[in-house]
């Protein structure tokens, strides 16, 4: 028996692989599908089926293509209906996966959909369960999701109570629990950086699986301090739902490489956006394509592009490291940006040779900053994370302007005026600086190392106060 957590970190998202005696399962695979057919071809194996915990929010999973290539059968559970050809599971129907059995637990809440899967070894044991987004590691799936018509967040949270006390919380205390997402998803609030744990500890320790907790004290806990999800969820929903351009369409085209003199006429179209992929200390260095939005893919790449790109079929072309460029375009479809055009050939060097004039953005160091706002020689100070973030300690004198937010706040922005940005290590304040220099703004400096360096530069800061308190 082999069983993988398969951990992305840009989406905090797990998949998992399961071989035995010669048939294998993935659970929650990605919009790629190579990585899981080399993995079943180098153990000999036959994908058998690819199950689904449920229609993801945060990311567009490849079960259609997948199976197209596999002959692989698509799982979800009871309520799903996909414009797809699926087995729709019952609940505690089993499948057999070589000598092993998965049984489907449906574990509404999350979405009505939800579902677990329980595996039970050769010898009838239970040493994993695989809990998709009804339980996390610290935490347990947002219920506001799916909310219809006539299915309110409240009434989705006392399903997840339901689930968690009746399907989940039953099981041995001894099984590992693996979930769909870690710390860093907008799918909890509050999950742990850890990505499995036995259920017994999580008991413990998880507040969602208090032993004495009421259903209606889960309601108020489970929907209290949620924040509106980012804008992409919907979409990618409605993704997971339909029939999608297949994974390998979308690289051919976005991998055409385009000469610098075709990508600076379509860098100046209107409905083309130019995005800078590479590190942060490289673009800081060599600048960039005039009006190109930095989001590096060292870093949350997938999910900025998701809660900063309004349009789903926005035509993007990019700038990248030589070498990964396949990577920027795959990673753009996770999030169901499929419309990636190409990319700058020979990189920003190649621009450069070409005679094409570069945009760069003003730097400082922590020191700097902290000195320029001791001496009152600072316009405006911008402190780019999330709210949650700033409430619990940031630099006094510093206004917050939650990266999230840019764009329905923008109108705030005098474009005269002169801006210094930091976030927490630099890499948000980069995207901010980007996008306020691509919507005119003259003069805009980025804080690198940005809060963690701050406070070592004795700035004065506000008091610190418990994020969870702030929930
Ligand atoms: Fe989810």
């Amino acid at each position: 028996m082999k069983v993988e957590q398969l951990f992305t970190g840009c989406l905090a998202e797990m998949a998992y692989y399961i071989h035995s005696n010669g048939e294998a399962a993935i659970i929650d695979p990605l919009r790629e599908t190579e990585p899981y057919i080399e993995m079943a071809k180098v153990d000999g194996a036959k994908i058998k089926y690819i199950f689904l915990t449920h229609f993801h929010a945060d990311f567009v999973s490849g079960q259609v293509d997948l199976a197209k290539k596999t002959g692989a059968t698509i799982v979800f559970g009871p309520n799903a209906d996909p414009a797809y050809n699926i087995h729709q599971g019952k609940d505690g129907e089993i499948f057999k996966i070589g000598d092993l059995k998965l049984q489907l637990l449906h574990t509404p809440g999350h979405t009505m959909e939800s579902s677990s899967y329980l595996l039970i070894d050769e010898k009838g044991k239970k040493p994993y369960v695989f809990t998709g987004d009804c339980l996390f590691i610290g935490d347990v799936g947002r219920p506001d999701l799916a909310v219809k018509s006539d299915l309110t967040q409240a009434d989705l949270a006392g399903h997840l109570y339901d689930s968690l006390r009746n399907k989940i919380m039953t099981l041995p205390d001894d099984i590992i629990v693996y979930p769909n997402h870690g710390a860093g998803s907008a799918c909890g609030k509050n999950m742990s950086s850890e990505t499995f744990d036995t259920l017994g500890n999580q008991k413990k320790t998880n507040y969602a699986l208090r032993a004495d907790m009421t259903k209606e004290e889960f309601i108020v806990e489970v929907t209290t301090g949620l924040k509106p999800p980012p804008q992409y969820f919907g979409n990618n929903v409605r993704m997971n739902k339909g029939v999608n351009i297949s994974i390998d369409e979308i690289i051919h085209k976005g991998t055409t490489p385009i000469d610098a003199d075709t990508f600076k006429e379509m860098s100046e179209k209107k409905d083309i956006l130019v995005i800078d992929t590479r590190t942060k200390e490289i673009y800081a260095e060599e600048g960039t394509v005039p009006g190109a939005w930095y989001i590096g893919v060292e870093g949350g790449f997938a999910p900025w592009v998701g809660s900063l790109v309004k349009d789903i079929n926005q035509k993007i072309i990019f700038i990248a490291e030589e070498g990964r460029e396949q990577e920027v375009v795959i990673r753009l479809s996770r999030v169901g940006y499929d419309n990636t055009l190409g990319y700058l050939r020979g990189s920003i060097h190649s621009w450069k040779a070409a005679g094409h004039k570069v945009d760069k953005i003003g730097s400082m160091s922590a020191t700097q900053f902290a000195n320029k706002l001791k001496n009152g020689s600072m316009q405006v100070a911008l402190d780019v994370r999330k709210e949650s973030e700033y409430l619990s300690e940031h630099v006094i004198g510093v206004e917050n302007f939650p990266l999230d937010f840019i764009h329905s706040n923008f109108a705030e922005i005098n474009p005269n005026k002169e801006y210094f940005l930091h976030c927490a290590t630099g890499y948000r304040s980069l995207i901010a600086a980007s996008i306020f220099q691509a919507n005119g703004v003259k003069k805009v400096t980025d804080v690198r190392g940005g809060f963690k360096d701050l406070k070592d530069t004795g700035v004065k800061l506000t008091d610190y106060v418990c994020p969870t308190t702030l929930l």
